[in-house]
């Protein structure tokens, strides 16, 4: 009921919360125009996590945002089911500032069902990152990115292909609502896994 009521509380201002959100710590989410799906996880520990700006959020279902994450929209970011962010990841739409006597530039960022961008990631303006795709630790990601691939470095490039088991959704597998196959088949305990998400998929 507590965590209930924290998670109410630090998700006020954000226009659509679905049911489950759990909030640990006290991150910022102020963000004018933000809905959020179900199930929605975000912790703000070592490093305040911030959701912010004028500009359009669109948060799938089951998503998960880890410390220090900060997504800022001013025009559009749209992030799809299943998501992670691990530690410190930065999404932004836009560069706020020109170069070369240059207008800014702001354009849409989007991130595919699935993907798993890990600690300090850095998303920057108008990029599309597939589905089920891995953006490892530290990659900055400055051009889209295809499906199930892995990417790596600066400026990130596709490492290589990853091939997923029939109906596994994420990039990201743990124990908590994962609906990989592979973990049902390998009898996670009852209730930690949505078995039949799992057998529809
Ligand atoms: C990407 C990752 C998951 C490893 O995936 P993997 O499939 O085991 O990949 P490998 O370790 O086989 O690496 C494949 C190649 O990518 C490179 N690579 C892996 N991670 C990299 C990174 N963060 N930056 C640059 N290159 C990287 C490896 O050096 C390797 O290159 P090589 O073939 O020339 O040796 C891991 O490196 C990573 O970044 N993890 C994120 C950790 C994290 O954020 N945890 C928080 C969880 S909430």
């Amino acid at each position: 009921m507590r965590q209930r009521t924290w998670a109410k509380w630090s998700l006020r201002r954000v226009g659509k919360v679905g049911a489950r959100a759990v909030v640990l710590g006290s991150p910022t989410v102020d963000a004018t125009d933000l809905e959020v799906g179900e199930s929605f996880k975000i912790w703000s520990g070592h490093r305040k996590t911030l959701i912010s700006g004028w500009g359009r959020i669109r948060i799938g279902d089951r998503v998960f945002v880890n410390c220090g994450t900060i997504i800022i929209a001013v025009h559009e970011i749209v992030i799809g089911d299943d998501v992670a962010f691990a530690n410190e990841v930065y999404v932004v739409d836009s560069n706020s500032h020109g170069t070369e006597g240059r207008a800014h530039v702001d354009a849409p960022v989007r991130i595919g069902d699935g993907s798993w961008l890990g600690n300090r990631a850095m998303i920057l303006p108008g990029v599309t990152i597939g589905k089920r795709v891995v953006v490892a630790a530290g990659a900055v990601v400055t051009h889209d990115v295809p499906d199930d691939t892995l990417v790596a470095g600066n400026p990130a490039r596709v490492i290589r292909g990853l091939d997923y088991p029939p109906g596994c959704r994420r990039a990201w597998h743990d124990e908590w609502g994962c609906h990989c196959p592979k973990l049902v088949a390998a009898e996670v305990p009852l209730g930690q896994v949505d078995r039949s998400a799992a057998e529809s998929a």
